[in-house]
């Protein structure tokens, strides 16, 4: 009871603080809400997504689950996506992974959790559809680290997919989906994938997971049979430049 009372104690604190330096800091808050950000992040407590990016009050629509999966099955995300891209029109969908997350080592060992073993079923896809890459990681947390990545990267597939964000793009080509990992001993965010702003965009980062394993289903998207496949640096850099021509041509969004 001590640890509950404490928070309320705190919030009085807080929002009296908050008056104390600007009267109006909640009133200009209280009405529309307009963010820039849909954010999908894991439900990890020690994850603290708006004070580790500094937004404000009404700046960060934000879906947490375990694992910060986007599933097309989950009437919730998927709800989520749709106020938030066609009502809010946020400019930017931000999935966040993190390291060392629970949810991605529970589905990458054998132990048995009951109903979040369901929940967690896409990410062994994850790991299986990889496991060419992740096998020739020697070092157990580096592979980890990577599961946590690709599962990421497997969440802006999907959501690129989404009828959702289909629509927005045919539209105008918003939002940009981008794809990032916190560290929770440093408290930086890492850029896996930033500004995917098409399909094409989205399926090279699909290709760019899935190389180098045979084994896996086949590959997505419309690669040209034959043509090298882009991979690290060359695809980042395709990505921006091709984000940069669209940005100047399209001026700040
Ligand atoms: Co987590």
């Amino acid at each position: 009871m001590q640890n509950f009372r404490r928070i309320i104690e705190y919030n009085r604190k807080w929002a009296g603080d908050m008056i104390a330096a600007d009267p109006e800091y909640f009133e200009r808050r209280a009405g529309k809400q307009e963010p820039h950000f849909l954010y999908i992040g894991c439900a990890d407590s020690r994850v603290p997504a708006d004070v580790a990016t500094g937004v404000e009050p009404g700046e960060l629509f934000v879906h947490r689950n375990i694992a910060n999966l986007v599933l097309p099955s989950d009437l919730s995300a998927m709800s989520v996506v749709q106020y938030a891209v066609e009502v809010l029109d946020v400019k930017h969908v931000i999935v966040a992974g993190h390291y060392n997350c629970g949810g991605v080592r529970a589905a990458m060992g054998d132990q048995s959790y009951g109903l979040v073993d369901h929940w967690l079923g896409p990410i062994r896809n994850v790991v299986r559809w990889n496991r060419d890459e992740l096998e020739a990681i020697g070092d157990e947390q580096k592979r980890f680290d990577r599961v946590v990545e690709l599962n990421v990267l497997e969440q802006i597939y999907n959501l690129s997919g989404t009828p959702v964000i289909q629509r927005a793009w045919a539209k105008g080509r918003r939002p940009l989906l981008h794809g990032l990992v916190y560290d929770l001993h440093t408290g930086l965010l890492h850029e896996l994938a930033t500004g995917v702003d098409s399909q094409e965009a989205a399926d090279a980062l699909a290709d760019r997971r899935m190389s180098g394993t045979p084994a896996g289903p086949p590959a997505r998207g419309a690669a040209t049979p034959g043509a090298p496949v882009l991979a690290g640096d060359a695809l980042a850099e395709q990505i921006a430049a091709r984000v940069a021509e669209r940005l100047a041509a399209a001026g700040a969004r």
